[in-house]
């Protein structure tokens, strides 16, 4: 018989409640809570109390418990209590995506100090299971490009507005009401949770630890009602965007930002709470995975998942941080944008490339063109500018560079 599993569990909130129901339903998966930690142990919860305890240390310390289930939001706490389970010896499975994009080369120094696994699956769109598939796949082929819709609340709201007319508050408030934004739903809005997502992602597909600071990014709230009709009178989707791209030199780019994306993408098509990621290769071409990305059961079943993998000393493997040809970080690229305002002075002229279109009038203006990423952060912050994204349709079209690349992913894969 498989020795059972004794989990700690931190945080009762709306996925925590939901991994403690799945697992006392499904004994086959051997994995019992032993512990709670919560903030109110006052509040009336959905278990019995004396699971509970309001001292985090109770679990940490509690030598039969061998898992901890990391689910709080707080993200500085979630880290403390991270690391000193990871210190302790226990495997650690966590949806904090925060901690995670801001903690991980130390963190996965600890596990690998430690012996012990980390695994994060529901902190990046939910029950998708992207990192695994970017830990085992894309070693033979060479991966170009991911990009995807990677925070459901937003998707949600953008779905809402569009299709029932619903305003961004209601929109928002519905989306708050089902579980699917943070706390602090500025998180969702603005672009932090999707920046923090595409700051991991960045590492399991080209091996890069960047920081979520290091990305640009810009939100929702600042799209306008012009902005909405000018997607639907050209026949666009408007969707917040984490993309991360390789050009032929070995430079990745990357942004989270609101795009306009043709009706017929397969990532405008994705709507409500669900995520949509799309992943680019070499010889395997386009491959897409949708699935709900935010809600108690969808994000449980990934942590479950991650439990059920620690059975067989799972561990992410990170082979791309190894690669013989490093990739680099870019900030230096251009954009095909749509810029709206509502002055026409706010907005240089010679801050573009090229412009393709110039619109004038009382109420709002427009520019659509190519733009550098420096011009286009300093633009951005002006008053009551709007900026959507024409997404590149393949950088390396028609590049016979890369050539020899397979043989790199191939050489690294047998390392
Ligand atoms: N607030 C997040 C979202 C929850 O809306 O995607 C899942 O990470």
């Amino acid at each position: 018989m498989q020795k059972k599993i004794n989990i700690g569990l931190i945080g009762f909130g709306v996925v925590g409640e939901g991994v403690y129901h799945v697992l006392q339903q499904t004994p086959s998966l051997q994995a019992e809570v032993k512990k709670i930690a919560i903030k109110h142990i006052h509040k009336k919860r959905n278990a019995p109390a004396e699971l509970f305890t309001d001292d985090a240390s109770l679990v940490l310390f509690d030598d039969e418990i061998d898992v901890i289930v990391e689910l709080i939001d707080d993200a500085e706490i979630a880290y403390e209590i991270v690391k000193t389970a990871l210190q302790l010896k226990k495997h650690v499975v966590s949806a904090n995506k925060k901690m995670i994009a801001d903690h991980l080369n130390e963190l996965i120094a600890l596990q690998n100090e430690n012996k012990v696994s980390l695994l994060y699956e529901a902190a990046v769109c939910g029950s998708i299971p992207i990192i695994r598939n970017l830990e085992e796949y894309y070693d033979n082929d060479l991966l170009l490009e991911i990009s995807g819709i990677v925070n459901g609340s937003t998707n949600f709201i953008l779905t809402k507005m569009n299709e029932q007319g619903l305003r961004f508050d209601e929109a928002l408030h519905q989306a708050q009401e089902l579980g699917f934004a943070e706390s602090n739903p500025t998180l969702d809005i603005e672009g932090i949770d999707a920046v923090n997502k595409l700051s991991i992602l960045l590492k399991h597909s080209f091996g890069l630890p960047i920081l979520p600071d290091q990305i640009f990014r810009k939100g929702i709230t600042s799209i306008t009602s012009y902005d909405n009709e000018y997607a639907c009178e050209k026949g666009y989707e408007i969707k917040l965007i984490a993309n991360a791209v390789c050009t032929h030199n070995h430079e990745v780019q990357a942004y989270v930002l609101p795009c306009l994306l043709p009706k017929s993408h397969a990532l405008a098509k994705v709507k409500d709470e669900y995520n949509g990621v799309l992943l680019r290769s070499k010889l395997a071409d386009e491959q897409i995975l949708i699935g709900k990305g935010a809600g108690r059961y969808p994000t449980a079943s990934a942590v479950v998942s991650d439990i059920s993998a620690l059975r067989f000393a799972y561990r992410y493997e990170y082979r791309k941080s190894n690669r013989n040809k490093p990739y680099h970080f870019s900030t230096n690229f251009e954009l095909d944008v749509l810029i709206s305002y509502a002055k026409e002075t706010t907005i240089d002229r010679t801050d573009f490339i090229s412009i393709e279109e110039r619109y004038i009038s009382d109420k709002r203006c427009h520019l659509k063109g190519r733009i550098s990423v420096q011009k286009l952060q300093q633009a951005h912050r002006k008053d009551e500018v709007s900026v959507l994204v024409f997404p590149a349709k393949d950088v390396n079209q028609n590049s016979d560079l890369f050539e020899n690349d397979n043989e790199i992913a191939v050489e690294n894969a047998l390392r």
